[in-house]
Parts: C-alpha cells; sequence; structure tokens
C-alpha cells in the first residue's frame, strides 16, 4: 500500500471515530435503547409558594428515613430509617458501591404514635432466621394485616414488609408486630434473582407482594456504565413475587420496562400505582380478572416531576405522590449530608392524584425545603389529620405536620 493510501485510511477512521464520539448518545438512543427525557417536563411544581407546611416538626432521633407507611386504624407511622453517613459511603441504589468503607450496616426502624407524638425505635426479633446482627440497609415499607382479610380492624397484628440492602445481596424482609409493642420479628426472608436492585415493596397478601428495582445491573462495570450513560428505556420494571411456605419463591415481571422505576402502591379495589423517577410519570395498572401477577396498563399520569415514593390516602384509594419539584440533585445531596436541611435545602412536593378527577395531579403540600428536604415519601394519617414525611439522606429522617383545615382529606 502507498503511504499516501495508508494516510487516508488512518484520516478516515479518525474521522468516523470522531463522529462517533460526537454523536455518541445519538447512537445510543438509536440501537441501545437510551431515551432522552425533556428537562422541562420535570417542572411543573418548581417556583411555586409553599403550601400546607405551616405546622410541622422535625424528628432529630431517626435519621435517614427513606420510606414511611401509616397504619390508619391505630393512626401509627412505620418507618424505614438508617445512617446518612454510611449510605454515602454504600446504598446500592444511589451508586455507592464502597462496603468497605461503611462503618455499620446496622439500621433501624422507627414507629411513631400521631396521638401522643411519641417515637419509638422498634427492636429486631431475628427469630433464628438470620443472625442477630445480619446487615440491615433500609430502604422501600409496606405494612399489611397479618389476619386474612384486609379490613380486619380487630386484627392487632400486622405484617411490615422491607427492603433490605445486605451486602450479601437484596432481599424483602416479612416482619411481623403486634400492635402497642416495639418488636418486629421475623418471619421471612424472601430472595429471588428478581430482587436485585430493590427500591419500593407493596404487599398484597401475607407472603405476596410487589417489587420495583430501580436499576438494571445492581454492581459492577455494567452497572457504572448504565449509570453514566442512561436513562435506559429496558432498564427496570415491577416484579410480582410470591413466597408462601414451604413453596420456591416465584417472581415474575408484571409491567412493561420503564426507565427507572421507583414508588409503589396498591390500592383496596386493586389498582397498582408504579412511579418513575427519571420520566416523571406514574402508571396505574388494574389487576385483569383481579389476578396480581396479570397487571393491566390503564393509563399513564404525567406528574410533572421525579416521583419517587407512592402511599395510598386512606379511606379513598387515591395515591399521593412525593416529587422533588426542582429535581433531585444527589451528587450534592451525597456530598452534603450534614448540611441538608440546614444549608443545603431539596424542595419537595406531595400530589394527590384523584381518581374521581382521572388522576389528575394536584398539589396537596409543598415545602422549599427548610422542613422536609429531600423527602422521598409522605403518608397522611386522615384522623388526626397530620402528614408525615420521610427524607432519606437527612439528620432528623422525618417530619410530623399537622394540616391546615384547607386541606380536603375526603
Ligand atoms: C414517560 O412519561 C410520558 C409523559 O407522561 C408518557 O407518555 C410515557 O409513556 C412515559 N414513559 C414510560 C416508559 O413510562
Ligand atoms: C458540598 O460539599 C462540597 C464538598 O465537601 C463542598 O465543596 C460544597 O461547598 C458543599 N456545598 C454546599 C452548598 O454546602
Amino acid at each position: 500500500m502507498a503511504s499516501s493510501t495508508r494516510l487516508s485510511v488512518w484520516v478516515a477512521l479518525a474521522a468516523v471515530a470522531v463522529w462517533c464520539y460526537l454523536n455518541f448518545v445519538t447512537i445510543l438512543e438509536a440501537t441501545a435503547g437510551r431515551i432522552t427525557i425533556d428537562p422541562a417536563r420535570l417542572q411543573r411544581w418548581e417556583n411555586l409558594p409553599d403550601v400546607a407546611n405551616g405546622a410541622c416538626v422535625v424528628d432529630t432521633v431517626a435519621n435517614a428515613c427513606e420510606d414511611v407507611n401509616v397504619h390508619a386504624a391505630s393512626s401509627t407511622a412505620f418507618l424505614a430509617c438508617g445512617d446518612p453517613a454510611g449510605r454515602v459511603q454504600w446504598f446500592p441504589s444511589s451508586r455507592f458501591q464502597l462496603a468497605s468503607n461503611r462503618a455499620t450496616f446496622r439500621e433501624q426502624f422507627f414507629k411513631f404514635d400521631l396521638k401522643t407524638n411519641t417515637r419509638t425505635e422498634l427492636k429486631l426479633d431475628m427469630n433464628g432466621l438470620l443472625p442477630d446482627d445480619h446487615d440491615i440497609v433500609t430502604h422501600g415499607l409496606d405494612i399489611f394485616p397479618a389476619g386474612e382479610k384486609k379490613d380486619d380492624k380487630k386484627n392487632d397484628k400486622i405484617l411490615v414488609f422491607a427492603v433490605n440492602h445486605a451486602r450479601s445481596g437484596d432481599a424483602i424482609l416479612i416482619f411481623e408486630h403486634t400492635l402497642g409493642t416495639d418488636v418486629l420479628r421475623l418471619v421471612r426472608e424472601v430472595r429471588h434473582p428478581a430482587i436485585k436492585s430493590a427500591n419500593s415493596v407493596a404487599a398484597i397478601g401475607p407472603r405476596s407482594f410487589y417489587i420495583t428495582n430501580d436499576h438494571y445491573y445492581p454492581r459492577g462495570v455494567l452497572r457504572l456504565l448504565e449509570d453514566r450513560f442512561g436513562p435506559w428505556a429496558w432498564a427496570t420494571s415491577v416484579q410480582y413475587c410470591s413466597a408462601e411456605e414451604g413453596a420456591a419463591v416465584v417472581c415474575k415481571e408484571v409491567s412493561e420496562t420503564m426507565p427507572c422505576a421507583n414508588g409503589l402502591a396498591v390500592s383496596k379495589d386493586n389498582l397498582v400505582f408504579a412511579g418513575d423517577s427519571k420520566n416523571g410519570s406514574v402508571t396505574v395498572y388494574e389487576m385483569a380478572d383481579g389476578k396480581p401477577d396479570q397487571l393491566r396498563r390503564v393509563r399513564v399520569v404525567d406528574v410533572g416531576a421525579i416521583a419517587d415514593n407512592i402511599k395510598i390516602l386512606a379511606g379513598t384509594g387515591d395515591p399521593l405522590v412525593t416529587v422533588f419539584p426542582d429535581g433531585e440533585e444527589l451528587p450534592l445531596f451525597l456530598a452534603n449530608v450534614s448540611a441538608l436541611g440546614r444549608t443545603v435545602f431539596a424542595p419537595t412536593a406531595v400530589l394527590r392524584l384523584r381518581k374521581e378527577r382521572d388522576f389528575e395531579p394536584e398539589l396537596l403540600l409543598r415545602d422549599n425545603g427548610a422542613q422536609l428536604t429531600d423527602m422521598t415519601a409522605a403518608d397522611i394519617d386522615p384522623k388526626t389529620r397530620t402528614l408525615v414525611g420521610a427524607s432519606f439522606l437527612k439528620y432528623g429522617g422525618f417530619a410530623v405536620c399537622k394540616l391546615p383545615d384547607s386541606v380536603d382529606l375526603s
């Protein structure tokens, strides 16, 4: 080959390389399922005045509460909390994977009695099923009546379902709790390859539940690439899992895929709500013929902001969606956990999607971040007209807000 020909081959290859580099995102979109989300779609609740946040008290003992669920019959909030400094080193869903840098792996659950305003740390009884010092790193949480009937108000036992990020892998822990006591007694640890990057859990029976995974790859190089170049249309979905006694654990994908499945809740009329924290949407599903492992998509609601956890407003069945009106600047928050809510603020909002208004989002509460900062979940006790908001990275991990009369909870 003449040297001039050789040179032009190199020039052509270099030009192709430069073109690929400049158009890398476009190439990923055309070939690998990368999607682009218009940031303007996620700003509907930005720059608005505060709403209904005038009477909030921040708890200063519990920290880093990612999720909360109110047991309305007893006006008790159950919270999954933990260690902000530890999460900066290692918390699988937010990119940090350096387990060797994390000092402890023993996070906590709390209950808060909304009638007496008393907070209690719940003691874990591992019941011989797992070692007493087994890793507990909390995330999503749900509660379910321990009896057979969903509406059994006299039942004094509930089940608490909790996502656990142990170093040995993700699991759903199912605890039994007798109302009025301070113990969570483990009755089942559910593991399955489909429970891999778990975020939320929503119970549908004593041993069955839905979960979302918020990433496709739990760890490793592929996870780094997933985070670096995403979001990906194929990355996440809703799984249905059943863990009946004496039978193998079965999990099944029950939704189409989405970029970042996050919040999850099931209403009494068998509607399932799944939020997406990258796409800013909540998808509403119904169980086909009441079968929990066969979901049919009813509609997609654009909620106008990054959507985090979803709870059901007791007595109505309407979902309450916690959103980040100004986006979630996770790198900033992770670099400044001790300043969160002090000098670094993450505004927050709670939306109610009324079924009777076709799930059109309405603003129920908004806070500029001074009281409820980096809030990932909020649930409401209609009886005491109280909202409990949980902040997943903050020292002072939850706030209790008396709602003004202007907020309609019916
Ligand atoms: C993303 O949100 C838009 C607007 O709400 C919706 O049309 C679309 O279906 C959503 N995509 C996914 C994968 O949920
Ligand atoms: C956040 O933390 C970084 C690193 O410690 C620091 O440089 C920065 O000033 C902090 N930002 C704020 C707003 O406090």
